[in-house]
């Protein structure tokens, strides 16, 4: 079969927003993976929160439900596709909402308008992931919280039987040309940009709230920026 030609990591979510967005919102497991991040992140009632790597904004219920209507979300990508999906979406719910097409790793946003941020699923796309969680943290500020949910190969015992399943789900999942141009495997170097960004999370927020679930797959960190 001939190989699909490179695609950047912009043009292939904006080419399969709709079919990502029917996973995101229903995929097997996904509730229980947003409803953690939510739970950990747990932003106060009012407050303005960030989500970098925002896709179709399938996280903005969860978050929403916890800032209540005194707060607001705000969902940043770099991919036009799914920042339309994200704001039909939110029509759908009453209001487009704050929709921001601009880079996670350069906020695009004045840092003290930002009291809670997260990213669901993005530090595995990010080259330099730890460095992307310190912009975030420096974006809140002490006192302000940053969350992450991610995907990465399981340790646990009667789990790590999928982790080969889990391997060909991220190739599956890579903008086409990404496998080429790594020297590991999709998996292998997502795992390492998981680890990486979740240690970074640890180093700069007190209080660290981490989980793990679906069979240690799913990892969550949250915390208060110190
Ligand atoms: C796997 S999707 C996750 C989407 C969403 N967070 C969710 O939970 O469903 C990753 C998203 O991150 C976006 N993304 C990756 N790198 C980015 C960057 N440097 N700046 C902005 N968006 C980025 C992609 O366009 C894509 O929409």
């Amino acid at each position: 079969m001939p190989a699909l030609a490179a695609m950047s990591a912009p043009e292939f979510y904006t080419r399969v927003a709709r079919l990502y967005d029917a996973l995101a919102r229903r995929g097997p497991g996904v509730d229980t993976l947003r409803r953690t991040l939510a739970d950990a992140l747990a932003p106060a009632p009012g407050a303005t929160v960030v989500e970098f790597g925002c896709g179709t904004a399938a996280n903005r219920p969860y978050l929403e439900e916890r800032v209540g209507p005194d707060g607001s979300y705000v969902g940043v990508d770099f991919a036009p596709g799914v920042l339309r999906v994200a704001r039909e979406r939110g029509l759908a719910r009453g209001a487009a909402g704050h929709l921001v097409r601009g880079d996670a790793t350069r906020p695009p946003l004045r840092a003290d308008a930002v009291d809670a941020c997260c990213g669901a699923f993005v530090a595995g796309m990010l080259a330099e992931p730890a460095a992307a969680v310190r912009e975030w943290a420096a974006l809140v500020g002490s006192g302000g919280r940053i969350g992450l949910l991610d995907l990465a190969r399981t340790s646990r015992r009667g789990w790590r039987a999928l982790n080969p399943a889990f391997r060909l789900f991220v190739r599956a999942g890579s903008p086409p040309g990404t496998a080429g141009a790594l020297d590991r495997s999709p998996a292998a170097v997502q795992d390492e940009r998981v680890a990486a960004a979740h240690r970074a999370l640890r180093a700069v927020c007190t209080g660290v709230d981490y989980r793990t679930v679906l069979g240690g797959f799913g990892r969550v960190s949250a915390g208060t920026v110190e």
